[in-house]
């Protein structure tokens, strides 16, 4: 059975959350799991652009400015990972920025989940959130 894209984005969320753990713990390879990060964030935020907030705001359009709000979120916090994978991991400031990308990241996955998301589960059917579903899979997955 197919996923309702609210329930493939909010595994998405959970997946990357992980790995920003792991990120501040300092497990592992810190450089090669900020790129996971980026190539799991990059086309989720754009295939949330691309096609579920404009279909937040077909089904309700008064959610217009948390929509843009959220696609400024992306850019910000895109433009802070960015910044994180010039850095050498462990060197000067380098705590700080992780901890700024991770508050702004959670920040926006919590608004999204709680005033977005809710949005197409209570305006969509179910054939078309699991219809989105496999298009956000395959938008974010190849
Ligand atoms: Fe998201
Ligand atoms: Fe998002």
């Amino acid at each position: 059975m197919a996923s309702s894209v609210v329930t493939v984005i909010k595994e998405q969320h959970r997946e990357v959350d992980k790995l920003v753990k792991q990120v501040e713990a300092e497990k592992g390879d810190v450089a090669a799991t900020l790129q996971r990060i980026y190539d799991m964030l990059k086309p989720h935020s754009d295939a949330e652009e691309d096609f579920v907030y404009p279909a937040i705001e077909k089904v309700e359009p008064e959610t217009g400015e948390e929509v843009h709000d959220g696609t400024a979120e992306h850019h910000h916090f895109l433009g802070l990972l960015t910044e994180l994978l010039n850095q050498e991991p462990g060197g000067p400031g380098f705590d700080g920025a992780v901890a700024a990308f991770a508050a702004e990241l959670r920040h926006h996955v919590e608004e999204e989940e709680a005033d977005l998301l809710p949005a197409l589960q209570e305006n969509m059917s179910r054939s078309d959130l699991e219809a989105m579903g496999e298009r956000f899979v395959k938008a974010t997955t190849g």
